[in-house]
């Protein structure tokens, strides 16, 4: 039985990878609209990835016990005016989405939870590479997004990303 204040934690959690889910939506819709495709398809896949991270906070959390309780999901409301401003909020928001799994980790911690805290250790370990990746296309662009002939290798580059699976599957 999960305890309260996990289970709410975790509940919130699937809004959160949801929200997650949009923003990276509307990051690619701003890539789209700029002619940018391999940008728009990095951040598609990206999307995808968590929808998926929502789908096993769900899948978790009724797999124990836990009352999945769907709330609405917030607009993206940034405003990109610069081809690099999507980079920023995306490497800021995942240094968030760790926060907010350290959280959860640490009120599992707290109440001996330690199903809860195996659970998560795929999320702390993902939150590794997924800042590690958002600091990389922020390089990336800091190193090639001003020359046009560099920024369209690049884009081309980064529409090789194909959307894998996660290595994490609940039954
Ligand atoms: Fe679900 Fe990008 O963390």
């Amino acid at each position: 039985m999960l305890a309260a204040k996990v289970a709410e934690l975790l509940n919130d959690q699937i809004n959160k990878e949801m929200y997650s889910a949009y923003l990276y939506l509307d990051m690619a819709d701003y890539y789209e609209d700029e002619s940018l495709e391999g940008f728009a398809n990095w951040y598609y896949i990206q999307a995808q990835e968590e929808m998926d991270h929502a789908l096993l906070f769900r899948k978790y959390l009724l797999n124990n016990g836990g009352k999945v309780t769907l709330e609405a999901i917030a607009k993206p409301d940034k405003v990109y005016t610069k081809y690099e401003d999507p980079l920023h909020a995306a490497f800021e928001h995942e240094q968030y989405v760790t926060a907010l799994i350290n959280n959860i980790y640490a009120a599992a911690y707290e109440e001996k939870d330690f199903r809860t805290m195996q659970f998560l250790d795929w999320f702390v370990k993902e939150q590794g590479e997924e800042e590690k990746n958002a600091g990389d296309m922020i390089k990336k662009f800091d190193l090639f997004g001003h020359d046009a002939k560099a920024l369209y290798m690049l884009d081309n580059e980064l529409k090789a990303r194909v959307y894998a699976a996660p290595s994490l599957v609940l039954d």
